[in-house]
Order: C-alpha cells, then structure tokens, then sequence
C-alpha cells in the first residue's frame, strides 16, 4: 500500500512537472536513470524550489532588511523635501482671470482619471502588503492584497491608452535638457522662468514614461507573482523587480502629486475641466503656445 502511495506521488509530481520548462525537465528526464524514490522526489522538488543559495538568500534578506527600510524612507523623505520646497520656495501662481485653453478632452481625462484610481489603490494596497507585519497581518492585509489584483487589472488596459494617447507629446525633445539642468525653474521664487518647453514639460514627460512601461513591467511580474507560473527562482526575480521598481514609481507619483496638487496653484483644475489659464501655457509650456497662438512667450 505504502509503495502504491509512493509510485502514484511520484507520477503526480512527474505529470505536473511536465507543464513547466527546460530547467524541470531535465529533473523529470533523470526519472528514467534513477530508482531511489528520494533521489527522484529531491530531484523534481528542486525543479519547483529551485536552488535556495541561488537567489533565495538574497531575496529573503531584501525582503526581510531593506525594502520596508526604502519604502519607509521614502515615504518619509519625499515629502519632507515637498514641505520644505512649498515653505521656502512656494507654489507657482498664474493668472486665471484671461483666457483658457483646452489641454485634456474629455477622453483624456476619463482615461487619467481611471488609471490614476486604480494606480492609487495599487500603491496603497501593495504597501499595506510591504508593511503587512506591522497591521497585524492576517485578514485585513488579505484583504488589501485581493483588493490589489483587480486593481491591477484595471490599470492595465488604462495605462495602455495613456501610452497611446499621450505617446506622441511625450517623446523627448533636445532642448528638454536645460529643463532638467535648471530644475523646470521650481527652485526659483520667479514665477517668469520661460523655458522652451512643449505641450509636456520634460519632468511630466518622465513621470508618463515610468508610469506606463514600469506600469507593464509591473503587470507582468505581478502576473506571474499572482499565477505562481514559473520557478521558484524566477517568481524571485520578480518579486524583487516588482518592489525595486514599486519604489522608483512610488517616488514619481509622489512628484506628481506635489506638482499636479500644490506647486501649480490650481493645477487640479485642467485635469478636472480640461482647460489651462493662457498665462500658464504661456510661461511654463513656451513652445507649445507658440506653436498655438502664434505669439511671443514673452509680454
Ligand atoms: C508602489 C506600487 C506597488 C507596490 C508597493 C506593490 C507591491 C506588491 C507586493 C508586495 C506584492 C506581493 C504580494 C504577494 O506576496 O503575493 C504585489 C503583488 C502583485 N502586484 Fe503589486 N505593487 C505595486 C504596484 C503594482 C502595479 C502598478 C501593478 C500592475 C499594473 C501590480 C500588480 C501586482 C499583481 C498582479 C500582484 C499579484 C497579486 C496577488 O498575488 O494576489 N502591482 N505587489
Ligand atoms: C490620484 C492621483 C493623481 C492626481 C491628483 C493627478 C493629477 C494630475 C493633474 C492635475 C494633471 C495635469 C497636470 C498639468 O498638466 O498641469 C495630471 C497629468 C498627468 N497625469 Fe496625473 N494624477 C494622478 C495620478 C496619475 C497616475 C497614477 C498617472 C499614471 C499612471 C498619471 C499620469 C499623468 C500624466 C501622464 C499626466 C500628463 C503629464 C503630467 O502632467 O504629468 N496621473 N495628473
């Protein structure tokens, strides 16, 4: 009976084996070479464990040491820097009295305005799953975590038509590096810093480019995360990049947030109605305002 139990485990195992790739393969192929039922069992289970020292102690010591330490850090310092720059340096004001001009169409905004939702309950969910020790764990982080997978699904396809539709304005230009080399002016008090920026500026231009592929890169590790459909070792691999760049976007959103909520007063507004002031499109977007009125950038 006990060797019925063990021949039928093995074929289990072997047949499930089958449905994975070249590394597990090669364990099943030893099958034919080898009679001891320990042997063949370490063997296939390998395929699945795959080689703890290979990337096992690395990953549990990131997940364990530094990626809580990170993400506090940056949630912390990101921030502290906006507080700062908002006490000392201060928002952007433009007028809004004259004339406005429409900037998002209403496609443009139920396309953002989903993907933002979804991003949003992706960043908070998957910290509450980062910190999960420290909310006691157990049904409320489960909670979270089933919560982060439709969300996921969600921000998938809507961050695909944010690619597609913003994917002409948002290639770099070569003027876009004094831009960067001046800090976009949000390190001066003048609100009359003109810059030959487009319809996007070159920090906005960051912000879509991470937000969108890292999106993807983060849709497919998480899949793979979710489905279980790979090594032991590969899932590793992606857990690690999904943390590591969870928090290159978690720091960009962050930016986006200070800059859409508080260093342009009233910048909420074009994404909620679509319009911007003229006097904003005129010094913060100089050649895109060219290129619409026809008119000099300076008055
Ligand atoms: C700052 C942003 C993010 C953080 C901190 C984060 C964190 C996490 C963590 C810790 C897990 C592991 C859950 C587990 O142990 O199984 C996870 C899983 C997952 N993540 Fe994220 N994530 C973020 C953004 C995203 C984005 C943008 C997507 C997709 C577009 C995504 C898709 C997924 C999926 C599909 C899973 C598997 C869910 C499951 O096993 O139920 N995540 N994420
Ligand atoms: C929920 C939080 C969010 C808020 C309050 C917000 C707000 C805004 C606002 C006000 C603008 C217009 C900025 C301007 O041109 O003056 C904007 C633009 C934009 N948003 Fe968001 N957004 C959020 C989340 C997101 C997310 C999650 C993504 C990407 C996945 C995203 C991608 C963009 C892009 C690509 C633009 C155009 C370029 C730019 O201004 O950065 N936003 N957002």
């Amino acid at each position: 009976m006990r060797r019925l139990f063990c021949v039928l485990t093995v074929f289990f195992l072997f047949l499930a084996s089958l449905g994975f790739s070249a590394e597990k393969s090669s364990a099943v192929k030893s099958l034919h070479i080898q009679t001891n039922y320990v042997d063949i069992y370490k063997d296939i289970s390998n395929g699945y464990v795959g080689n703890w020292q290979k990337y096992g102690q690395t990953f549990e010591n990131l997940q364990k040491n530094y990626f809580k330490t990170i993400y506090l850090s940056i949630l912390v310092a990101i921030p502290l820097i906006f507080i700062l720059h908002y006490l000392l340096i201060g928002p952007k004001k433009f007028s809004h009295e004259g004339k406005k001009i429409l900037i998002f169409t209403v496609l443009n905004r139920i396309i953002h305005w989903t993907a933002a939702l979804s991003f949003l309950t992706l960043v908070i969910t998957g910290l509450i799953m980062v910190f999960g020790k420290y909310f006691g764990g157990g049904s409320f982080v489960r909670f979270f975590r089933y919560l982060h997978f439709p969300a996921a699904v969600v921000f998938t396809p809507f961050g695909f038509f944010m690619f597609l539709m913003w994917l002409k304005d948002m290639i770099f230009a070569p003027g876009d590096i004094t831009w960067f080399l001046k800090f976009g002016g949000y390190l001066s008090r003048k609100n009359e810093n003109i810059m030959p920026v487009g319809k996007f500026n070159p920090g906005q231009k960051s912000w879509f480019w991470l937000a969108t592929l890292g999106g993807f890169v983060m849709a497919y590790t998480g899949y793979y995360m979710y489905s279980f459909s790979d090594f032991t070792d590969n899932l590793r691999i992606y857990a690690m990049i999904h943390n590591i760049l969870g928090m290159a976007l978690l720091v960009m959103f962050l930016v986006h947030l200070y800059m859409s909520l508080f260093a342009i007063k009233g910048s909420l507004n074009s994404m909620l109605t679509g319009f911007k002031s003229e006097d904003e499109i005129r010094v913060m977007h100089c050649r895109f305002y060219k290129k619409i009125s026809g008119k000099d950038c300076v008055n």
